[in-house]
């Protein structure tokens, strides 16, 4: 059986935009898949980010549809909040959920697509009876918190069994990466079997971060060969 081609998304982060203009930051990335946003509260992760209130007017103008990581802890309270505001996609930690399966079902239900993420040291097994209830799973590719570290490659074959048991299964599950992801780490994981790349510093550290998109693009659908 041969596998459908996959789709090669770039969701650009904004945590490595102009907060202060935040608008102008969203329309240089216009031709991108979604834009990633990262919430961070300070206790799941010890970096501070924005919440609900701002993601809500993020959602009112951007021109691609949001896609949320929510590094937040009490998610399973948060993260309904965040479909209830619109929004494309809501990743929750299954290290602050408890109960991933329930969430899921409740964004679903609240008209978001459902993501978990597992921060790199984090098993993906235990979770492989659920990919059924998930449009997404976020294989984070550094320790969540910050902007700019560098790729861990020891993440890679947990990329790879995660996307034999999505073929296995035949389930419709995206494989999304985050953390390091740049024209050089974006091969690695696109063959390892990602295909939603999350990249900030990448994207708005370059001077065109419209012209980055593209080039990332054709990085990962050369890989998927
Ligand atoms: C880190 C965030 C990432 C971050 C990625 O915890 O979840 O989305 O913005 O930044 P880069 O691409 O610079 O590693
Ligand atoms: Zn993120």
């Amino acid at each position: 059986m041969s596998r459908p081609p996959l789709a090669c998304c770039i969701n650009p982060s904004i945590l490595s935009a102009d907060f202060v203009n935040l608008q102008a930051e969203l329309a240089r990335i216009s031709n991108a898949d979604a834009v990633h946003v990262d919430v961070m509260d300070n206790r799941f992760v010890p970096n501070l980010t924005i919440g609900l209130p701002v993601v809500e007017r993020i959602q009112q103008v951007s021109p691609v549809p949001l896609d949320a990581h929510l590094m937040i802890a009490e998610v399973d309270r948060w993260a309904p909040l965040y479909a209830d505001a619109g929004l494309d996609s809501v990743t929750f930690h299954v290290e602050a959920s408890d109960a991933p399966i329930k969430l899921a079902r409740e964004l679903r239900a609240r008209g978001a697509k459902a993501g978990m993420a597992l921060r790199p040291a984090t098993a993906v097994e235990p979770y492989l009876d659920m990919l059924e209830e998930l449009d997404m799973l976020l294989i984070m590719t550094v320790e969540p918190g910050f902007g700019g570290q560098a790729f861990l490659d020891v993440t890679l074959p947990k990329i790879r069994r995660a996307r034999a048991a999505i073929e296995g299964s035949g389930v419709n599950v995206a494989i999304q990466v985050d953390g390091g992801i740049t024209e050089e780490t974006i091969t690695r994981a696109a063959e390892a079997g990602a295909n939603v790349f999350v990249a900030g510093s990448a994207v708005y550290g370059k001077a065109s971060p419209a012209e980055a998109i593209e080039s990332l693009r054709a990085k990962g659908q050369l890989a998927f060969g």
